[in-house]
């Protein structure tokens, strides 16, 4: 390979999100998560805890979030920022901890 080839192709990795594996991108999305429900979604304040829930009831809630079907102040708003493989990334991500 080239210099010039291999540096656009670090250089894309780096930038690109779909690069990165479904770990990395659950890590990066639960950054913005962070502020309201703690560190790994432990819980603070008026955010309950979200660490542990199993992927498939946090793609069941999100899924009511994003259709208003669930009672929220905030993740019906938040819920409809997210695409599907946005949402199975940090559904593994949090069903990872507790
Ligand atoms: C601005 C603060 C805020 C942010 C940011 C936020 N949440 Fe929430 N979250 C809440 C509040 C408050 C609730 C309780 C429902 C409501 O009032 O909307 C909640 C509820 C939830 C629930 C339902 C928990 C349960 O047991 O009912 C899940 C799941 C959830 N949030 C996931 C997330 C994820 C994942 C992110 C990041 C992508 C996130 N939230 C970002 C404030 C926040």
């Amino acid at each position: 390979m080239k210099p010039i080839h291999m540096a656009l192709t670090l250089a894309g990795g780096l930038l690109l999100p779909q690069t990165a594996t479904a770990d990395d991108a659950g890590h990066l999305l639960a950054q913005s998560c962070a502020g309201c429900h703690g560190q790994e979604g432990a819980g603070v304040g008026a955010a309950p805890a979200i660490a542990g829930i199993s992927a498939e009831d946090f793609i069941a809630m999100w899924a009511e979030f994003q259709a208003d079907e669930r009672p929220a102040t905030i993740m019906n708003r938040i819920a409809r920022g997210y695409t599907d493989e946005e949402i199975a990334a940090l559904a593994a991500y949090f069903a990872a901890k507790d």
